[in-house]
């Protein structure tokens, strides 16, 4: 298949260094409030890029489940193939597209977990058959032989765990959190010539630093 000729002029919006705000969070939480007004589909889908040891990236969508006042944070399991590499390299970059807006943000910064009783209330949230299907997929990104034993071990846990019985939070299973380190803005305009505001934090005040990119 050829994509050459398949182009788009965006025309949307625009980004301007005197108008946005001092704080990246601010402009997050606008831009997330906006996609939501437009309906974009689960616009706190976001891609997360890994990279472990072996020096090969990784990328895969996950649920943003909060912002908070340092960072971004979503839930998995921590000994999948991200939580590996997490283990072996603190840094990662996480992405969303909102194409209905023609807006990108890219955040990236250092990766931890959260704390564990944070996980845990977030867990005790999740609908019954969701908490089951964690406890399924252990460890998440491992092989599995068909799908029949996939179902088996789910029919064999909600006879130990009914409907309305307490599931246990997982060990294995829980939040991270990314903390901010730099998050850039990209409005698509006509003509190539896009907006790229980028906030870099400051170690020394917490403040930010706000460039303009070259598109
Ligand atoms: C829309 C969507 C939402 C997802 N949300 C999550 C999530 O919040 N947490 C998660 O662990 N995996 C989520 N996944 C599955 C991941 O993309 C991925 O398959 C899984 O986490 C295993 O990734 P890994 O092998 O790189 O660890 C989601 C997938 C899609 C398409």
């Amino acid at each position: 298949m050829d994509f050459t000729d398949q182009r788009l002029s965006y025309e949307k919006g625009e980004l301007d260094k005197a108008s946005v705000p001092k704080s990246p969070f601010e402009l997050f939480n606008a831009w997330m409030s906006e996609a939501l007004e437009e309906k974009v589909q689960e616009p706190y889908a976001m891609s997360l890029a890994t990279c472990g040891a072996d020096m090969k990236p990784s990328v895969r969508i996950v649920l943003l489940r909060e912002v908070t006042d340092s960072g971004i944070v979503f839930y998995t399991n921590y000994e999948s193939a991200k939580g590996q590499d997490i283990s072996e390299n603190p840094n990662a970059e996480a992405l969303f597209f909102w194409h209905e807006l023609e807006r990108q943000v890219r955040i990236s910064g250092s990766i931890a977990k959260i704390d564990a009783q944070k996980s845990a209330s977030y867990f005790q949230k999740r609908p019954h058959d969701s908490q089951v299907g964690a406890w399924v997929s252990q460890p998440q990104s491992g092989v599995v032989e068909n799908r029949e034993v996939m179902e088996a071990k789910f029919d064999e846990l909600v006879k130990q765990f009914p409907k309305e019985s307490n599931v246990p939070t997982p060990e294995f299973w829980g939040g991270y959190e990314i903390t901010i380190e730099k998050i850039e803005f990209w409005q698509g305009r006509a003509n190539r010539m896009h907006d790229r505001m980028v906030y870099s934090k400051n170690d020394q005040d917490s403040s930010w630093q706000i460039d303009r990119l070259l598109p």
